[in-house]
């Protein structure tokens, strides 16, 4: 049996490491030409020579420029584009509402919404002509986007927005061949996860009901299902996974 995303290719952003790198290694090894972007040169390097020397681009996803440019220039590489897993994001600083600058809400915002409808914007019509019907677009949201952590108001924000975005998108494509779902994470095992204070990590894993963090090949696992054709007739769609967290 061909691997089952032969032929298709895909964007990863925040691809250098975490849940990106994940998600593209196991993109990889069902058989799609995987792309990795992110703004890291060197932890790109790296992730591409675990990769099998995938082709990477920096780029800031903040900049809608970028975002067009590396769309065009993939799709006029590679002959098409199916599939892109929005994962380039930071959490930010830790603080009350009332505590956080203008700049510190804005630059969270910046990069995990505003980044993600740019790509999203500069991808979809290149999707839609070039996918076959097999278009998907996987955006990663948070378990925050849906209860609003703490001390993490501007990340809760951007990740709810994420939701609603998608869900507006995968409206708007429905019947188009593309595919718009998102996924809400709890706490996974990544560098960001290690970046939170250690209060704060402790209060996000008594929320799991499972009594862990989650690993980044079972969520990479859940971005792989919905790069793939099992999944026909979900988009908007919210897909938790967060060891019980999530109740709605
Ligand atoms: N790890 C978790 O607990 C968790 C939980 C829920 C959701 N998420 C979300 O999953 C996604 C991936 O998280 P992760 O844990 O792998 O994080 P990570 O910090 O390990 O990796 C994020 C990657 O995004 C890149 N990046 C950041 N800003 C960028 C920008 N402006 N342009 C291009 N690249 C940029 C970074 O360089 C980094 O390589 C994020 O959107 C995050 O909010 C993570």
């Amino acid at each position: 049996m061909s691997a089952p995303l032969e032929g298709r290719v895909a964007l990863v952003t925040g691809g250098a490491r975490g849940l990106g790198f994940a998600s593209a290694q196991l993109l990889q090894q069902r058989g799609a030409t995987v792309v990795l972007l992110d703004r890291d040169p060197a932890a790109l390097d790296a992730a591409s020579a675990q990769l099998n020397a995938a082709h990477t681009e920096v780029i800031d996803v903040t900049d809608p420029a970028a975002c067009e440019a590396v769309v065009e220039r993939t799709a006029s590489r590679e002959g098409a584009l199916h599939i892109l897993v929005n994962c380039a994001g930071i959490a930010g600083v830790n603080k009350h509402v009332w505590e956080l600058s203008p700049d510190e809400f804005r630059s969270v915002i910046e990069v995990n919404l505003m980044g993600t409808f740019f790509m999203c914007r500069a991808a979809a019509q290149t999707m839609v002509e070039t996918s076959g019907g097999h278009g998907r677009i996987i955006n990663v949201a948070s378990m925050a986007g849906k209860d609003g952590n703490p001390r993490a108001s501007h990340y809760s924000a951007a990740k709810a927005g994420i939701m609603a975005l998608t869900k507006s998108l995968g409206k708007e494509l429905a019947t188009s061949g593309v595919l718009a779902n998102v996924i809400a994470p709890a706490v996974i095992e990544t560098d960001m996860a290690s970046a939170v204070s250690p209060e704060q990590l402790e209060y996000m894993t008594k929320l799991i009901p499972m009594g862990r963090l989650g690993q980044p090949l079972e969520v990479a696992k859940l971005v792989a299902f919905l790069a793939s054709d099992e999944v026909s007739f979900s988009t908007g769609a919210v897909y938790d996974i967060s060891g019980g967290r999530a109740t709605y």
